[in-house]
C-alpha cells in the first residue's frame, strides 16, 4: 500500500472530468456547438487514471477514443444533459475538473420539425444555460474543484472573478497568446489562478499540462 501510492499518488481518489462542447438543438436536424475537441479533458483523464484515480469522464460530441481501464466514460450531448450526469456524480467524487466548453445559451425552444427556409432573416431566441460548475460549487463539500477559463481581455481579472463565483480551489487560464494554444491543438500554454498567486508554464503538449494539473491537485490533497 505504501510503496504503491508513491507510484500511484491518486489511488482511492475519484475524479470526474467534464470534455468537449455540448451540443443545443435548435430542431431535429441543426444545433448550436463550438470548436472544442475534448482533448484536453481526455488527457487529463488518461493521467489520472495512470497516477492511480478513478475517472468518472463526462464527455459532449468528439470524435475521440478512450479505453483504459479506471475510466468510466459518459457520452451526452447537451448542457442540460452534462448538467445531470455531473450531478449524478458528484457526491462520490473527490475531484472535478471541468474542462468541458459548455455552452452557455440554448434555443428557447426545440423546433419539433426541421425549420422551412422563408423570410429574409431568422430568429432564434436564446436562455442561459445553467452554469455546472458553479451548481456544483455551491454544493461543493470534500471536493476540490477545479475550472478553465479561456479569456481575450482582462485574464488574471476575470479568472479570479471565476475562482470565486464558482468557489473553486483554482482556474487554469488557457493563454490565446501564443499560436498553438487553443481549441483544436495538441498543446496548451496555460496559468494556475489562485487568489493569491499565479504559476505560469510554458507552451507545451496537452498531455503535460494534464500532469502538471494533477500535480497540483495532488498538491492539494498534501496541504
Ligand atoms: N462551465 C460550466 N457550465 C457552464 C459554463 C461553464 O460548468 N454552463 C465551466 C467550464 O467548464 C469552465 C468554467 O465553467 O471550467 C468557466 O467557463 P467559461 O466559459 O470560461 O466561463 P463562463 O462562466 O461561462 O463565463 P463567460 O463564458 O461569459 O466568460
Ligand atoms: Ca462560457
Amino acid at each position: 500500500e505504501d510503496h504503491l501510492s508513491a507510484f500511484l499518488p491518486l489511488k482511492g481518489k475519484q475524479i470526474m472530468i467534464t470534455a468537449g462542447p455540448t451540443y443545443e438543438a435548435i430542431d431535429p436536424v441543426r444545433f448550436i456547438g463550438n470548436h472544442s475537441s475534448g482533448k484536453m479533458g481526455y488527457e487529463i483523464a488518461r493521467a489520472a487514471a495512470n497516477l492511480g484515480a478513478k475517472v468518472i469522464l463526462i464527455s459532449g460530441p468528439t470524435h475521440l477514443q478512450i479505453s483504459e481501464d479506471h475510466i468510466h466514460l459518459i457520452k451526452v450531448v447537451s448542457a442540460q444533459e452534462m448538467y445531470d450526469a455531473t450531478m449524478a456524480h458528484f457526491e462520490k467524487a473527490d475531484v472535478v475538473i471541468a474542462a468541458a466548453a459548455v455552452a452557455d445559451y440554448k434555443p428557447e425552444t426545440i423546433a419539433d420539425q426541421k425549420i422551412k427556409k422563408a423570410d429574409e432573416t431568422l430568429t432564434i431566441r436564446l436562455t442561459k444555460t445553467q452554469d455546472i460548475l458553479r451548481s456544483l460549487g455551491e454544493r461543493k463539500r470534500q471536493q476540490k474543484l477545479i475550472g478553465f477559463a479561456l479569456e481575450t481581455n482582462n485574464e488574471l481579472e476575470n479568472a479570479r472573478a471565476k475562482l470565486q463565483k464558482k468557489n473553486l480551489d483554482f482556474v487554469v487560464l488557457n493563454s490565446l497568446q501564443d499560436k498553438g494554444a487553443g481549441f483544436q491543438n495538441d498543446t496548451n500554454k496555460v496559468s494556475f489562478v489562485f487568489q493569491d498567486e499565479v504559476k505560469s508554464f510554458g507552451l507545451k503538449p496537452k498531455s503535460e499540462v494534464a500532469v502538471d494539473i494533477l500535480n497540483e491537485i495532488i498538491n492539494l490533497f498534501d496541504e
